[in-house]
């Protein structure tokens, strides 16, 4: 495991984007994990203007996305679909076909073959090389919540109370389910990168990446994976003392 802590969150997104570009850039044909949430916004800017700027090309870029509410519509603005549409898709010249993300308007019992179709479809893909993650504060990783069994792969998931919480400004009224890729289905990526920063981070870090290897923390299971790279801002990794500024693990 390799920890980059950096000053702020726009070194940290800085940081990751620069990662990013280098997998595309040395790549044939790229495959992603994409992640959503507050954390990777900063990123997708600077990959938007990276793409501007001639500096990528995303022309033979395929991606995977992790996760999406279920059930919910790709034009609510609360979705991952809207969001990634906005903020990255529309941005640059990725070709349409190559996107790949759960679907939240399959049916319900049409969800075991669709989701076993998304994993084969990243198989086929050739596998994710550089999957990006987020982490939520209880530790949860794609909507893996703590509890999560480790051989699980896409699948639609109940939801905690504590990440509505989080990502809602009103609970009552969110999708309490939503379709993710499971801890195989992240395992399995050749590398991970794992961002996360301010204080509220700084918790779920700790217990990820130094705790023992525990489905309470789902996050943890990261341990174990042989390319990660964790890139962290001094707020999320103040509970990293002995580790600030340089590399941990293996
Ligand atoms: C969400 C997503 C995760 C994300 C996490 C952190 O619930 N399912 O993939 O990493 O929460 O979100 P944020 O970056 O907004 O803190």
């Amino acid at each position: 495991m390799k920890i980059i802590v950096e000053p702020r969150y726009e070194e940290v997104s800085k940081s990751a984007a620069r990662i990013i570009a280098r997998e595309i850039i040395s790549k044939t044909d790229p495959v992603l994990g994409l992640p959503t949430g507050d954390t990777p916004k900063r990123t997708y800017e600077l990959l938007v203007e990276y793409y501007r700027d001639g500096l990528v090309d995303f022309s033979s870029v395929t991606t995977f996305n992790l996760d999406e509410y279920y059930p919910i519509s790709k034009d609510d603005p609360k979705s991952f679909a809207r969001y990634m549409e906005d903020r990255l898709f529309t941005q640059v010249n990725l070709a349409r076909d190559s996107i790949n993300f759960p679907d939240s308007t399959i049916a319900e019992n049409e969800i075991e073959q669709y989701c076993e179709k998304y994993e084969r479809k990243i198989s086929e893909a050739g596998g994710i090389d550089l999957l990006i993650l987020g982490i939520g504060q209880n530790g949860h990783i794609g909507f893996n919540e703590p509890g999560v069994n480790f051989g699980t792969r896409t699948r639609l998931v109940d939801l905690r109370k504590e990440t509505l919480e989080a990502n809602f400004e009103n609970p009552a009224e969110a999708p309490k389910r939503a379709l993710t890729m499971g801890i195989k289905s992240i395992m399995r990526a050749r590398k991970l990168l794992l961002l996360a920063n301010g204080k509220r981070k700084s918790t779920p870090i700790k217990k990820s990446l130094t705790g023992p290897i525990t489905t309470d923390w789902p996050a943890s299971v990261l341990q174990l994976h042989p390319d990660l790279t964790v890139i962290l801002d001094e707020d999320a990794s103040r509970e990293l003392e002995d580790q600030r500024g340089g590399s941990a693990g293996n």
